[in-house]
């Protein structure tokens, strides 16, 4: 079938259903184009001095996005640094984790919300998810905790809450720092609090593909003074910058070059300040591509995460029945793409399958972690969401409108519709 000049699906070289590609993201407005420029005018593009004075913690602009952040979360500290993965590691050095302790953490995640232990030779210790939420399973945690055990990173994963409520409970219980990655939920909530400021710390990345973006670029908020301060010295080089105090030439930690730059920042106020705006096109357009697929394509379940808080749908995942739909699921996905719609099949794979917990062994898994399995098995729901049910999009967001997400449905029923040619053109 693949050369097959009657093919209607893309997939054996019929013609696509969607011709163009979907909106570019990000947004850039006149504002983000007027404050970079701004900052280049001035030509102070990082401008963070090690001593006492107006640059002591950064410039003007890294100084506006901190305060920004403090006002919308309402917590007492913001630090900016250059990537979400900064602020994983400060935070984890911040909540005082010594190399060899242990730190539990999902699985299902970009890489750097375990990798950030093994860069402080802790030890990533991971608990399976619960399916309903695609996070950490609260049920699981208490099995896992040791002697060792000094910190827990709660991802909100694809834009909604973990169940921070259980979570919480277990944390306070065994005397273990709480650090919510929220790079994926900027705005969301969980039972009215605004993740990130349930836990000791939360961070955000604000790298280009997420809701909101300064080309890369990160921000720490807390409400623990001492985390802060530590989380600035990792920023600077380990120097002692604390506000107040004169410079002293004085490395008092290791630390390392996370300082944002003035540009990033002035970006990032422009984008931060659209937040809750785009947030708002996110639902609308989530929600009424989940409604659509939902009536319209049984097999197709979307998973909205959104009965504890607010979900702001960096990506819309959806479980896929391969049994009612006929079609294996990846390569269902690969039609789907051929038909010129951007899905995925699985999220990434489950972090401890990753060559650094095996073949190429980081030193920290080799010294302290003889006693830890990172084995295929561990963690049988996130292996089930990866390779068998999870299918996602990272489209529902602006500028797409209606028509794009009507395109998708469409898309999926022309490949439920020739599922024979589908099948067929794979045995030939
Ligand atoms: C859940 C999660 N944590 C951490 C990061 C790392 O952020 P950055 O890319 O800004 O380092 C990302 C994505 O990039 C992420 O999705």
């Amino acid at each position: 079938m693949q050369n097959n000049k009657m093919a209607k699906l893309a997939i054996n070289n019929g013609e696509k259903y969607r011709k163009h590609p979907f909106p570019k993201h990000p947004i850039i407005g006149e504002e983000e184009k007027k404050a970079a420029l701004d900052v280049l005018n001035r030509a102070e593009l990082s401008t963070f001095i090690a001593s006492p004075g107006e640059y002591f913690l950064g410039g003007k602009k890294i100084k506006e996005f901190e305060n920004l952040c403090t006002e919308y979360f309402k917590t007492k500290y913001a630090v900016a640094l250059n990537s979400g993965t900064a602020c994983l590691h400060a935070a984890v050095v911040a909540c005082g984790v010594q190399p060899g302790d242990e730190i539990l953490v999902t699985p299902y995640s970009f890489t750097a919300s375990a990798t950030c232990a093994l860069m402080n030779n802790s030890v990533p210790v991971f608990i399976d998810i619960d399916e309903n939420n695609f996070c950490i399973d609260p049920k699981k945690i208490e099995e896992k905790i040791t002697k060792k055990t000094k910190a827990i990173i709660i991802v909100h994963l694809f834009g909604g809450p973990a169940d921070m409520d259980e979570i919480m409970k277990i944390a306070k219980k065994h005397k273990i720092k709480v650090i919510e990655d929220c790079a994926q939920t900027p705005g969301a909530t969980y039972k009215g609090k605004l993740l990130g400021t349930i836990g000791d710390c939360g961070l955000f990345s604000f790298t280009e593909s997420k809701n909101v973006t300064s080309g890369e670029g990160g921000m720490l908020i807390t409400n623990n003074e001492k985390i802060t301060d530590i989380v600035r010295l990792v920023r600077n080089h380990g120097e002692a910058v604390v506000a107040n105090q004169p410079r002293q030439y004085k490395s008092i930690i290791l630390g390392w070059g996370y300082r944002m730059t003035e540009l990033d920042a002035a970006v990032g106020i422009e984008q931060f300040k659209k937040l809750d705006m785009f947030n708002k096109e996110r639902i609308k357009l989530a929600e009424y591509l989940a409604n659509k697929i939902e009536k319209e394509i049984p097999g197709i379940k979307p998973c909205l995460n959104n009965k504890n808080g607010k979900n702001v749908y960096f990506i819309l995942p959806f479980k896929y029945d391969e049994k009612k739909i006929g079609i294996p699921r990846d390569l269902f996905v690969k039609a789907l793409n051929a038909e010129g719609i951007p899905f995925g099949a699985g999220y990434v794979r489950p972090l401890y399958l990753n060559p650094i917990f095996h073949e190429n062994k980081h030193f920290a898994l080799k010294h302290f972690a003889e006693h830890v399995n990172y084995d295929k098995g561990i963690c049988p729901i996130v292996e089930k969401m990866h390779e068998k049910e999870v299918i996602l999009t990272l489209m529902c967001r602006p500028p797409a409108t209606f028509k794009d997400m009507d395109d998708i449905v469409g898309a999926m029923k022309k490949i439920i519709t020739n599922k024979e040619e589908l099948l067929s053109s794979q045995k030939s």
